[in-house]
């Protein structure tokens, strides 16, 4: 039996949704969504407000989903100006800077209006216009909630490039989908060091030929080379614009955001989120599930660069009239104390971080933690990958001391927002299980036939039915989207997690079932980073698969086999660990990297990932069969010559 922990009185009293409200909801959710969704739907403010909820099918002959279809809104307008007037001098965003000896900045609501209507007027003067694409690859300082805020007031569909993505990542995504505004800093900071943004997006546009328009925010002051005729400084263009801008009429189902994901194969893809159902799914679980109060101090520690920091920086407490941190630094510099000191300094009531965040300061001692007061929190959440009870624990006994509920909440860059997850008033947590789904949403666990699972279980997940946050398509490929997600198990959403559910209908997320790898909670496909390796002119041929790691949750693995002729070598090792970091970003840097002669292929030719996996994990005494191998000998030597973990 797992242990479990119960519903304090005190939430269950005063929480938002207690057990039996929970319940309620869920039920009426389940048995009448129409109703249920078009009364939820008055949250928002809508210049038209819709009458159709939820009109969607999984099938292939007609397939198609769309939410609150004959509505009209503006998302800006929803996250700023029907606040004015009754939290207009309340603080929407604090910022916390890298540098701790640096003052935080705070923007009330009516401050954030002025600067991103500003902002949106210099995406005008620029020629942007309702529909157009503009890529945003900015640090997390203010501008960059303001950059997104200012798309969405006019129409523009944002697409946010992580800050740590190589040149060669960034012009990918600038080229598929074609757009013609970049939105940049000069250069970003993270843990004391400088990170070349500007000089980025130079080297990107030479393989970016759709790019026209660079905008740059000057954040450091640091050097950078300003091309005339394409580049503009923000703070210039700025200052030639007036801090009003109406916001723009906008369709439920018109594009609010494209956000890149890596998948199992291929490039990585656009996932496209629409603009009322999206806002309404961020805006409903960002209140229920961290039971946000006006007032209230609550801090996302993820970064802009993620659908974490789309949701739940940016527009789902924005939303809600909420008071957001945004921080600019990592949780390890200058020392492991800093996400504690934040919270004492800002009062923060409700923080939101990832596993592998946690166990990376775990290791450092709670000496760390222990100094501070933390006596602000109320509420603890997690996202990103499964966290371990040992993890779960820490962060209950050592940083809650015991009073705080975790909220262990499980989604993907494709449902927008909280699928499967705690209320804190409503559920008994247990370390390690995302615990029961949102209303609205309906989980099945399905074995490898697609034959639904009834009662304990354990398959692959998939979800039943749509809800009002799920991704509407794959940029610029349709049929992509329908191929990926709902052709494993026809007319159901495939997720690619695998699941478990207990006797008490808890979910119990496992990971991912396909060739994608959760490296510190950040998504990385195997195959984007076997095309990298293979790109270097040494490399025959490279399989990438995922290890167990003990803070990252997930390290990566690469077998690489080399050119007939060319001697393998500590420093070829660390080179081409460089080169995937250049060609990807630091965050697909391979943690282990062995030289294989062969892998171990079937003799239609297809690589035995399953034993690779096996190999990388250390676990050699099992391997199953090998006896369809072309080359069975390959195994042998492949456990021979293992790598330690890096
Ligand atoms: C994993 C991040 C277990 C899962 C919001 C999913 C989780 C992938 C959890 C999506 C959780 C996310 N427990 N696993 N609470 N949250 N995952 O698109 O494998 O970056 O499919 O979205 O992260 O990653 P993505």
């Amino acid at each position: 039996m797992a242990e479990l922990y119960p519903v304090s009185e005190e939430w269950a009293r005063r929480a938002r949704v207690d057990s039996a409200g929970y319940d309620r909801l869920y039920g009426r959710s389940i048995a009448d969504p129409g109703s249920f969704w078009l009364e939820q739907a008055k949250r928002l403010d809508w210049i038209k407000r819709p009458e159709i909820a939820g009109d969607w099918s999984f099938d292939e002959e007609d397939f198609h989903i769309r939410w609150f279809g004959d509505g009209k809104l503006n998302v800006a307008a929803n996250c700023i100006d029907r606040h004015l007037t009754k939290r207009g001098n309340e603080t929407a965003i604090i910022w916390e800077p890298d540098e701790p000896s640096e003052e935080a900045r705070r923007y009330t609501y009516r401050e954030l209006h002025a600067e991103v209507c500003r902002f949106a007027n210099v995406l005008k003067a620029q020629g942007v216009a309702k529909g157009d694409r503009v890529t945003i690859y900015l640090p997390m300082i203010p501008e960059a909630a303001f950059a997104l805020l200012a798309c969405a007031r006019i129409g523009a569909v944002h697409s946010v490039v992580f800050g740590g993505f190589s040149p060669e990542a960034l012009s990918g995504r600038i080229t598929d989908c074609d757009s013609k505004v970049v939105i940049t800093a000069d250069e970003g900071r993270r843990g004391g060091k400088r990170v070349p943004l500007k000089a980025n997006v130079d080297a990107a546009a030479a393989h970016a030929p759709a790019m026209e328009t660079v905008i740059v925010v000057k954040a450091t002051g640091g050097d950078v080379t300003m091309q005339a005729g394409r580049d503009v400084w923000y703070h210039e263009a700025a200052a030639q614009v007036p801090a009003e801008c109406p916001p723009e009429p906008m369709g439920a189902e018109d594009p609010l955001f494209i956000l890149y994901t890596s998948g199992s194969t291929g490039k990585p893809k656009g996932v496209l989120h629409t603009s009322g159902g999206y806002l309404l799914w961020a805006s409903l679980t960002h209140e229920l599930v961290f039971d946000y109060r006006p007032g209230q101090v609550y801090w996302c520690a993820a970064d802009i660069g993620w659908v974490t920091g789309h949701s739940y920086i940016v527009y789902g407490p924005l939303a809600n009239g909420a008071t957001t941190v945004m921080f600019e630094g990592v949780p390890t510099w200058p020392d492991a104390s800093r996400i504690w000191q934040v919270v004492d300094r800002h009062q923060v009531e409700i923080l939101y971080t990832a596993p592998t965040a946690l166990r990376a300061l775990m290791r450092e001692g709670d000496q760390y933690v222990t100094a501070t007061s933390r006596t602000s929190l109320k509420l603890l959440g997690t996202v990103g990958e499964p966290i371990n009870p040992e993890a779960w624990r820490w962060y209950h006994d050592v940083v809650g001391g015991g009073r705080c509920p975790i909220v262990d909440t499980w989604w993907q860059t494709e449902t927008g927002g909280h699928l499967i997850t705690p209320l804190p008033g409503a559920t008994a947590l247990k370390p390690g299980s995302a615990t029961l789904p949102f209303p609205g949403v309906d989980p099945q666990i399905v074995d490898a036939e697609g034959q639904v699972l009834h009662g304990a279980a354990e398959g692959n997940l998939v979800i039943a039915r749509s809800w009002p946050g799920q991704m509407r398509s794959v940029w610029g490929d349709h049929e992509r989207f329908f191929q990926t997600y709902f052709t494993t198990y026809r007319g159901k959403y495939f997720t690619g997690d695998g699941c478990r559910r207990d006797e008490d209908g808890y979910y119990w997320i496992t990971g991912r079932v396909d060739d994608v790898i959760n490296v510190s909670g950040h998504r990385m496909g195997t195959a984007e980073v076997e095309s990298a390796l293979v790109l270097h002119p040494k490399v025959a041929e490279a399989a990438v698969v995922g290890m167990p790691h003990d803070v990252k949750g997930q390290g990566i693995y690469a077998y690489v086999t080399l050119n007939a002729g060319v001697e393998p070598s500590d420093d070829l090792r660390n080179a081409l660990r460089d080169w995937v970091r250049r060609e990807i970003g630091p965050i697909a840097t391979p943690d282990a990297l062995q030289f294989a002669p062969g892998l171990p292929k079937t003799r239609s030719g297809k690589i035995m990932r399953r034993i690779l996996r096996k190999i990388a994990e250390g676990d050699v005494s099992n391997l199953g069969d090998i006896s369809t191998l072309a080359d069975p000998g390959v195994v042998q030597h492949l456990v021979d010559t293992r790598e330690g973990r890096g």
